[in-house]
């Protein structure tokens, strides 16, 4: 049988914007921003987008379109020998943890679309207790998480073609049409140049290590990368398609989005006078109290509101692709077998993230609840680990021919900066990598 894969380069490149683009950049960004100092830790950030995000991108598409297979498989294919393959595993689990909270914040974002549906954003005082009350309890959220992760079943149920690249290709050129239209909005808002100035002036002074160590993980992060959800995706692409060309325009629109996003929160926080450092609650309840005190507010969160499940979809979409395409090519049983195997068993561990906030916040794992224990173990160690081996892999165990033959499509492509790429891979990314996670672990 044929394997599914990518119509087209712009199909492609369509579908890891929409797996780049997600909670990542509308949610994590804008408060990592706020708590990182601002314009020096978004320099920072887009420094390490180019020196050590690109580099791996690329070396993820080399082990998929080289291999056509699943992270577990293409290991295993492209270097038989020892334990590669693990580095595969870990992806597929990685995914899984991933997305058992992820696909539990897309439900909140459900609850939110909801609510300004109903202009229900009038309460300033509230905002915290009613987002508080609304995680920990146990039914509402629950059932959200069943639907954002039906939904995201249902897309990739009709294979990559007919499902995530057709489904990319219109939702992501949307996306970017109405994250625009709330950043032009924002930036008219009386005030919004404290926003502005906030991402555009640096401070340095504000520039700690953990700064520059929040800087990369978010670029990991945001990226996709060290997952195998990259790896996935290049797998379904053509043998024409240039792999560096890809690489850059999702890094591109990947940053374009994070900082659009940017341009949609904090001069909206700004501007009604909130403080930008409140955390992971910036989107849940301090943009409910500026939606509440805007002129024409819910109508702004609306809009917010589907633009932020929009962009959790088609990354979702990418984890439970990693999942799937491990379960059909290395267990095989087929797509729709292992779509509804994959989501029984979502539904019951994203359930548990959930209820770690209400009724099981009494289980702790290392001083943390479940949801925060399965978010800490994917960035902080899945994450950093995953794209040190693939950096190690394709910089020290591939041969430099082969790695040369995939980037250049056999000989096709000029490739001007192919040493430059391979300093990167083989010094510069696993040292970096390791510096950073010691310095997490607290070694330095
Ligand atoms: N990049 C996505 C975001 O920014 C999240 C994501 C999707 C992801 N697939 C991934 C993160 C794979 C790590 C690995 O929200």
């Amino acid at each position: 049988m044929k394997r599914d894969g990518f119509g087209s380069q712009l199909g492609a490149l369509m579908a890891l914007i929409g797996s780049a683009v997600g909670l990542g950049n509308l949610w994590k960004f804008p408060y990592m921003t706020g708590i990182n100092g601002g314009a020096a830790f978004i320099i920072i950030y887009a420094g390490f987008m180019f020196i050590l995000c690109l580099p791996l991108m690329l070396s993820e598409f080399i082990i998929g379109r080289r291999s056509q297979s699943n992270p577990v498989g293409a290991f295993r294919k492209i270097y038989p020998k020892g334990k590669w393959y693990y580095t595969g595993i870990l992806g597929v689990l990685g995914a899984f943890i991933i997305l058992s909270f992820y696909s539990v914040v897309g439900g909140w974002a459900f609850k939110y679309f909801f609510t300004a549906l109903q202009f229900g954003f009038t309460d300033i005082a509230g905002a915290e207790s009613q987002f508080n009350q609304f995680i920990q309890s146990p039914f509402e959220p629950i059932f959200l998480h069943l639907l954002f992760l039906g939904i995201t079943m249902a897309i990739l149920w009709t294979g990559v073609k007919n499902g995530i690249e057709k489904y990319s290709k219109i939702l992501m050129p949307l996306l970017f049409f109405m994250v625009l239209i709330l950043a032009v909005y924002a930036i008219n808002l009386p005030d919004a140049k404290l926003g502005i100035d906030f991402m555009i002036r640096p401070d340095w002074s504000k520039v700690t290590p953990s700064v520059i160590l929040n800087a990369l993980g978010q670029g990991l992060f945001s990226l996709s990368l060290g997952m195998g959800a990259v790896i996935t995706y290049s797998s379904y692409m053509g043998k024409t398609e240039n792999l560096t060309k890809i690489a850059v325009l999702t890094i591109l629109m990947d940053l374009v989005f994070a900082l659009l996003a940017g341009l949609v929160v904090l001069p909206a926080v700004f501007s009604f006078g909130f403080e930008p450092t409140q955390g992971p609650g910036l989107l849940f309840i301090i943009l409910p109290e500026v939606f509440a005190s805007m002129p024409g507010g819910n109508l702004f969160g609306i809009v917010f509101f589907i633009v932020l499940l929009i962009a959790a979809i088609t990354s979702a979409i990418s984890l439970l692709e990693v999942i799937t395409s491990y379960l059909t090519e290395e267990k095989k049983i087929s797509r729709h077998k292992a779509l509804i195997y994959s989501g029984i068993a979502l539904l019951i561990t994203g359930s548990v993230c959930s209820l770690s906030m209400g009724v099981l916040s009494d289980i702790l794992i290392f001083g943390k609840n479940i949801f925060d224990f399965f978010d800490m173990i994917s960035s902080t160690y899945i994450m950093p680990i995953g794209a040190f081996f693939i950096a190690v892999f394709v910089g020290w165990k591939m041969k430099k021919k082969d790695v040369k033959a995939e980037l250049s499509n056999n000989g096709k492509l000029k490739l001007r900066t192919f040493n430059l790429f391979l300093f990167l891979v083989r010094f510069f990314v696993p040292i970096a990598i390791v510096v950073i996670f010691l310095n997490l672990l607290g070694i330095f």
